[in-house]
């Protein structure tokens, strides 16, 4: 199980905890079960940019990044050195604590 912690670009939303956050969920999972919006165009299937953010801590606690994934983070807006997908942030085995920063979802056409 591990705690994330989400915080926002937009000024206007407030940052928020989940606790218990099971293994195997993706971050996109756990943040749409629990009312946080990140665009998703795709579906989650690794194949648009919508869903970016940007990991701050807990890499580790995540699914590698692929060759396919960094491909996609190139055309997301504003990518960073930690930049991720969420969709393909799945939580391995273990315990922690994820820092994620979730861009401003206002400026993304997408779903
Ligand atoms: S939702 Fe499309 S790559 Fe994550």
């Amino acid at each position: 199980m591990y705690t994330i912690d989400f915080s926002f670009e937009q000024k206007n939303i407030p940052s928020i905890t989940i606790p218990n956050c099971p293994v195997d969920d993706s971050i996109l999972e756990i943040a749409l079960k629990n009312n946080i919006h990140i665009h998703h165009n795709c579906g989650g299937v690794n194949a648009c940019s919508t869903c970016h953010i940007y990991l701050e801590s807990g890499e580790d606690f995540v699914e590698e990044i692929s060759d396919k994934e960094e491909n996609f983070i190139d055309r997301a807006r504003n990518p960073r050195i930690n930049s991720r997908l969420s969709c393909q942030c799945v939580l391995l085995e273990g315990t922690g604590r994820i820092q994620v920063i979730v861009p401003d979802q206002s400026v993304i056409h997408g779903e």
